[in-house]
Protein backbone atom coordinates (compact mmCIF):
# COMPACT_ATOMS: atom_id res chain seq x y z
CA UNK A 1 0.00 0.00 0.00
CA UNK A 2 1.24 3.34 -0.86
CA UNK A 3 2.27 5.96 1.59
CA UNK A 4 -0.38 8.31 0.24
CA UNK A 5 -3.41 5.30 0.39
CA UNK A 6 -2.55 4.17 4.34
CA UNK A 7 -1.91 7.73 5.42
CA UNK A 8 -5.78 8.94 3.64
CA UNK A 9 -7.22 6.10 5.41
CA UNK A 10 -6.21 7.03 8.77
CA UNK A 11 -6.90 10.41 8.20
CA UNK A 12 -10.24 9.91 7.02
CA UNK A 13 -11.70 8.26 10.12
CA UNK A 14 -10.65 10.67 12.52
CA UNK A 15 -11.34 14.69 12.92
CA UNK A 16 -8.10 15.08 13.70
CA UNK A 17 -5.89 11.71 14.38
CA UNK A 18 -2.79 13.73 16.27
CA UNK A 19 -5.01 16.11 17.62
CA UNK A 20 -4.69 19.82 16.90
CA UNK A 21 -2.09 20.88 19.63
CA UNK A 22 1.40 21.06 17.88
CA UNK A 23 4.10 18.29 18.70
CA UNK A 24 5.42 19.66 22.46
CA UNK A 25 8.93 18.89 21.62
CA UNK A 26 8.38 21.43 18.18
CA UNK A 27 6.44 23.91 19.76
CA UNK A 28 9.03 24.67 22.92
CA UNK A 29 11.93 25.48 20.62
CA UNK A 30 10.02 28.29 19.64
CA UNK A 31 12.13 30.79 21.13
CA UNK A 32 15.36 29.43 19.80
CA UNK A 33 13.79 30.04 16.41
CA UNK A 34 12.47 33.43 16.93
CA UNK A 35 14.94 35.17 14.65
CA UNK A 36 13.85 33.05 11.48
CA UNK A 37 11.35 33.62 9.45
CA UNK A 38 11.10 30.52 7.00
CA UNK A 39 10.00 26.75 7.81
CA UNK A 40 8.92 23.99 6.33
CA UNK A 41 6.99 21.07 7.62
CA UNK A 42 7.92 17.43 6.33
CA UNK A 43 5.32 14.79 6.68
CA UNK A 44 3.23 17.55 8.28
CA UNK A 45 -0.36 15.29 7.81
CA UNK A 46 -3.18 17.19 9.08
CA UNK A 47 -1.33 20.00 9.82
CA UNK A 48 -1.11 21.49 13.65
CA UNK A 49 2.80 22.00 13.48
CA UNK A 50 2.25 24.02 10.65
CA UNK A 51 -0.87 26.00 11.97
CA UNK A 52 1.49 26.63 15.18
CA UNK A 53 4.15 28.22 13.51
CA UNK A 54 2.02 30.06 11.56
CA UNK A 55 0.36 31.51 14.42
CA UNK A 56 3.50 32.41 15.67
CA UNK A 57 4.86 34.62 13.10
CA UNK A 58 6.84 32.33 11.02
CA UNK A 59 6.58 31.95 6.53
CA UNK A 60 5.18 28.26 6.78
CA UNK A 61 5.38 25.42 4.28
CA UNK A 62 4.39 21.81 4.81
CA UNK A 63 4.42 18.51 2.68
CA UNK A 64 2.90 15.91 3.09
CA UNK A 65 1.74 12.59 0.99
CA UNK A 66 -1.81 12.73 1.95
CA UNK A 67 -3.61 14.79 0.09
CA UNK A 68 -6.06 14.10 3.10
CA UNK A 69 -3.88 15.17 5.68
CA UNK A 70 -3.22 18.55 3.84
CA UNK A 71 -7.06 18.52 3.12
CA UNK A 72 -7.54 19.49 6.63
CA UNK A 73 -4.70 21.80 6.81
CA UNK A 74 -5.41 23.92 4.22
CA UNK A 75 -9.14 24.19 5.79
CA UNK A 76 -7.47 25.26 8.96
CA UNK A 77 -5.07 27.67 7.70
CA UNK A 78 -8.41 29.66 6.06
CA UNK A 79 -10.10 29.28 8.99
CA UNK A 80 -7.41 30.91 11.14
CA UNK A 81 -6.35 33.63 8.32
CA UNK A 82 -3.44 32.02 7.73
CA UNK A 83 -1.04 31.61 4.78
CA UNK A 84 -0.13 28.16 4.61
CA UNK A 85 1.42 26.60 1.58
CA UNK A 86 0.81 22.84 1.31
CA UNK A 87 2.66 20.54 -0.74
CA UNK A 88 0.79 16.94 -1.88
CA UNK A 89 4.03 15.04 -2.33
CA UNK A 90 6.29 11.92 -1.67
CA UNK A 91 8.89 12.95 -0.49
CA UNK A 92 11.49 10.33 -1.89
CA UNK A 93 10.22 13.10 -4.75
CA UNK A 94 11.12 16.37 -3.14
CA UNK A 95 13.47 17.98 -5.09
CA UNK A 96 14.85 20.14 -2.38
CA UNK A 97 15.56 23.96 -4.55
CA UNK A 98 14.60 26.26 -1.77
CA UNK A 99 16.60 26.80 1.00
CA UNK A 100 14.61 27.40 3.91
CA UNK A 101 15.27 28.95 8.07
CA UNK A 102 14.39 26.21 9.82
CA UNK A 103 12.76 22.12 8.98
CA UNK A 104 10.79 20.42 11.37
CA UNK A 105 9.49 17.05 11.28
CA UNK A 106 7.14 14.91 14.23
CA UNK A 107 7.20 11.32 13.15
CA UNK A 108 8.14 11.28 9.99
CA UNK A 109 8.06 7.20 9.28
CA UNK A 110 10.62 6.92 6.53
CA UNK A 111 12.39 4.08 5.82
CA UNK A 112 15.73 3.29 6.90
CA UNK A 113 16.95 3.13 2.81
CA UNK A 114 15.05 6.29 2.41
CA UNK A 115 17.16 8.51 4.73
CA UNK A 116 20.41 8.51 3.36
CA UNK A 117 18.96 10.80 0.25
CA UNK A 118 16.11 12.60 2.69
CA UNK A 119 18.68 13.83 5.23
CA UNK A 120 20.92 15.03 1.89
CA UNK A 121 18.15 17.11 1.27
CA UNK A 122 17.30 18.40 4.08
CA UNK A 123 20.76 19.45 5.39
CA UNK A 124 20.98 21.50 1.58
CA UNK A 125 18.29 23.11 2.17
CA UNK A 126 18.60 24.84 4.93
CA UNK A 127 20.02 28.34 4.76
CA UNK A 128 23.37 28.93 6.89
CA UNK A 129 22.86 28.47 10.55
CA UNK A 130 19.14 27.38 9.97
CA UNK A 131 17.91 24.77 12.16
CA UNK A 132 16.23 21.02 11.19
CA UNK A 133 14.26 20.22 14.65
CA UNK A 134 12.33 16.60 15.01
CA UNK A 135 11.27 14.11 17.05
CA UNK A 136 10.99 10.76 15.89
CA UNK A 137 10.20 6.92 17.21
CA UNK A 138 13.08 5.02 18.61
CA UNK A 139 13.66 1.37 17.99
CA UNK A 140 12.61 0.85 21.42
CA UNK A 141 9.03 2.09 21.05
CA UNK A 142 8.27 -1.27 19.59
CA UNK A 143 8.02 -2.65 23.35
CA UNK A 144 5.14 0.51 24.32
CA UNK A 145 1.76 0.57 22.98
CA UNK A 146 1.69 4.46 23.04
CA UNK A 147 1.51 4.46 18.68
CA UNK A 148 3.56 3.99 15.88
CA UNK A 149 4.30 1.55 13.66
CA UNK A 150 5.19 -2.12 14.16
CA UNK A 151 8.19 -2.39 12.25
CA UNK A 152 12.13 -1.82 12.74
CA UNK A 153 12.85 -0.52 9.46
CA UNK A 154 10.38 2.55 10.03
CA UNK A 155 11.97 3.65 13.80
CA UNK A 156 15.26 5.47 14.01
CA UNK A 157 18.62 5.26 16.16
CA UNK A 158 20.63 8.29 17.09
CA UNK A 159 23.27 6.71 15.02
CA UNK A 160 20.50 7.14 11.97
CA UNK A 161 21.88 11.40 13.03
CA UNK A 162 24.67 11.12 14.28
CA UNK A 163 26.41 9.43 11.32
CA UNK A 164 24.99 12.20 8.82
CA UNK A 165 24.31 15.74 9.01
CA UNK A 166 28.10 16.26 9.00
CA UNK A 167 28.48 19.97 8.48
CA UNK A 168 25.67 20.39 11.62
CA UNK A 169 26.38 21.10 14.93
CA UNK A 170 23.95 18.38 16.86
CA UNK A 171 22.17 17.91 19.81
CA UNK A 172 20.72 14.54 19.93
CA UNK A 173 18.54 12.89 22.64
CA UNK A 174 16.93 9.34 23.11
CA UNK A 175 13.85 9.76 25.72
CA UNK A 176 11.39 8.72 27.44
CA UNK A 177 8.41 10.35 27.40
CA UNK A 178 4.45 10.53 28.16
CA UNK A 179 2.14 11.66 24.70
CA UNK A 180 -0.75 13.12 24.46
CA UNK A 181 -1.37 13.53 20.94
CA UNK A 182 -5.20 12.99 19.47
CA UNK A 183 -6.04 9.73 19.95
CA UNK A 184 -2.74 8.38 17.43
CA UNK A 185 -0.08 9.01 20.38
CA UNK A 186 -1.10 8.44 24.25
CA UNK A 187 1.40 7.33 26.64
CA UNK A 188 4.32 6.51 27.43
CA UNK A 189 7.16 6.33 24.84
CA UNK A 190 10.65 6.10 23.89
CA UNK A 191 11.59 9.20 21.24
CA UNK A 192 14.65 10.24 19.75
CA UNK A 193 14.96 14.37 19.65
CA UNK A 194 17.35 16.04 17.90
CA UNK A 195 17.84 20.08 16.71
CA UNK A 196 20.30 20.21 14.46
CA UNK A 197 22.24 23.36 12.74
CA UNK A 198 23.51 23.72 9.51
CA UNK A 199 27.25 25.74 10.29
C1 LIG B 1 2.68 9.72 12.03
S1 LIG B 1 2.11 10.87 10.81
C2 LIG B 1 2.64 12.39 11.56
C3 LIG B 1 1.94 13.61 11.01
C4 LIG B 1 2.39 14.92 11.62
N1 LIG B 1 3.80 15.15 11.44
C5 LIG B 1 2.04 14.98 13.07
O1 LIG B 1 2.93 14.75 13.91
O2 LIG B 1 0.86 15.22 13.38
C6 LIG B 1 3.26 10.62 9.48
C7 LIG B 1 3.03 11.56 8.32
O3 LIG B 1 4.13 11.45 7.42
C8 LIG B 1 3.64 11.40 6.11
N2 LIG B 1 4.58 10.62 5.30
C9 LIG B 1 5.03 9.37 5.54
N3 LIG B 1 5.88 8.99 4.56
C10 LIG B 1 5.95 10.03 3.69
C11 LIG B 1 6.65 10.25 2.49
N4 LIG B 1 7.45 9.32 1.96
N5 LIG B 1 6.49 11.43 1.86
C12 LIG B 1 5.68 12.40 2.38
N6 LIG B 1 4.99 12.24 3.52
C13 LIG B 1 5.13 11.08 4.17
C14 LIG B 1 2.29 10.74 6.21
O4 LIG B 1 1.46 11.04 5.10
C15 LIG B 1 1.77 11.28 7.52
O5 LIG B 1 1.06 12.48 7.34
Amino acid sequence: MSQQMFWNNKFSKVDYFYGTKPNEFLASKLDLIKDKKTLLCLGEGEGRNAIFFAQNGLEVSAIDASDVGLAKLDLKSKEENLDIKTIFMDLNHWEAKEKYDVIVASYLHMFENEREELFKKIENSLNKDGYFIGEFFSKKQLSYESGGPKDLDLLYSLEDFSKRFTNCKKNLSEEIVTLDEGIGHQGEACVIRVVIQKV
